[in-house]
């Protein structure tokens, strides 16, 4: 995979144009989504880099995911005269950027891409790292291809009108980078104070984030061995959202992840020996910002049917990534059913339900 350059702006007009200088290009296409067209591409309207732009405008959220709204980019794309040689910018969250990213990746075998992602889920997981995607057949991300942006442009300003949900949800996945890289990134970010919201150190934080994601990603691009530290949290976090959807009780991503991550910190303290303090610290920060996702004893088959059928896992084998300490990682580890309701116990009790 083509090396992906990721810049953390001071000033997103000059790294854009440098962005955009970097790819020589004919033609320059724009994609948004109903909210980042009217909240952000309105921020940037004036700016001259982007004003021969062709705006490609979306419908926003997750059901948006789909074939048609990918067909409906590649159209716009065609009909507008898009070459091997045009390139298409994708500002918005994660959908945005995944399906824009695909769209690119796979408009004439592939044209280049840049992410401005607007939201904190977006900044430190879904622009960084290539994957990209739709959804299909109610699967998430079922169809996609690894295709790096040829640059992914952070301007944490955009955070300012994030709401708190949409901020949670993307800082769970950093929680998982502070537990899977080294104690003081993770001490910094459970000590981070969500309630006054210094925006400065929030750019330091998403910087030290977006490190760890880079790093690992770097190393292990098509996710053959050391990426998928990048799962810790998400094989039960799957299966939380798989059900919550399945009940129409839908929960974002994140909050999934975070509730993924309680039980598996458990599972890496009774299989790998985490320790129990660095759990019990993280579950706190867990259950006070994230509150609980509800379920009983009924429920736990339906749950570990969803994580046997996820993507990620093979033949019914559910592959977990455990720490043995923060940062200290082992992939591809399993356990049996019995231990997993064990699990879900220990989750229902420790979150008070
Ligand atoms: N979101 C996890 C990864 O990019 O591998």
């Amino acid at each position: 995979m083509s090396k992906q350059e990721v810049i953390l702006c001071e000033d997103l007009e000059s790294s854009l144009k440098r962005a955009i200088d970097n790819c020589p290009h004919d033609r320059l296409f724009i994609l948004t989504d109903d909210h980042t067209h009217h909240l952000c591409l309105s921020q940037l309207a004036g700016l001259s880099v982007l004003k021969d732009a062709v705006e490609i405008t979306i419908g926003a959220e997750d059901v948006h995911k789909t074939l048609e709204t990918l067909a409906s980019v590649w159209q716009v794309l065609s009909e507008k005269g898009a070459t091997r040689h045009s390139l298409l910018i994708n500002l918005g969250g994660g959908m945005v950027t995944d399906l824009g990213g695909f769209a690119a990746a796979t408009f004439k075998r592939g044209i280049a891409y840049i992410n401005i992602p607007t939201t904190l889920l977006a900044m430190v997981d879904a622009s960084v790292g290539g994957k990209t995607g739709i959804n299909f057949n109610g699967l998430k991300n079922e169809i996609g291809a690894f295709a790096p942006a040829a640059s992914v442009l952070i301007e944490t300003e955009f955070l300012r009108t994030l709401d708190a949900h949409n901020f949670f949800s993307g800082y769970a996945e950093m929680l998982k980078h502070g537990l899977i890289s080294n104690t003081s990134h993770w001490a910094e970010l459970l000590a981070f104070d969500t309630e006054k919201m210094d925006y400065g150190y929030l750019k330091k934080l998403v910087g030290h984030s977006v490190q760890v994601k880079e790093d690992i990603v770097k190393q292990d691009p098509f996710e053959h061995g050391i990426r998928k530290a990048l799962n810790l949290g998400h094989t039960v976090g799957h299966a939380f959202e798989s059900l919550a959807l399945a009940e129409n009780r839908p929960v974002l991503h994140g909050y999934a992840v975070a509730w993924g991550i309680v039980c598996e910190l458990y599972l890496s303290h009774l299989k790998a020996g985490f320790p129990k303090d660095k759990m019990r610290q993280t579950i706190l920060f867990i259950k006070d910002n994230y509150g609980a996702f509800p379920f009983d004893c009924k429920q736990y088959d339906r749950l570990y049917k969803f994580m046997q059928h996820d993507k990620k896992n093979n033949a019914g084998v559910i592959n977990f990534t455990l720490l043995k300490e923060i940062g200290d990682i082992s992939i591809n580890q399993t356990t049996d059913k019995d231990t997993i309701f064990e699990m879900f116990d220990f989750y229902r009790e420790c979150m008070g339900m």
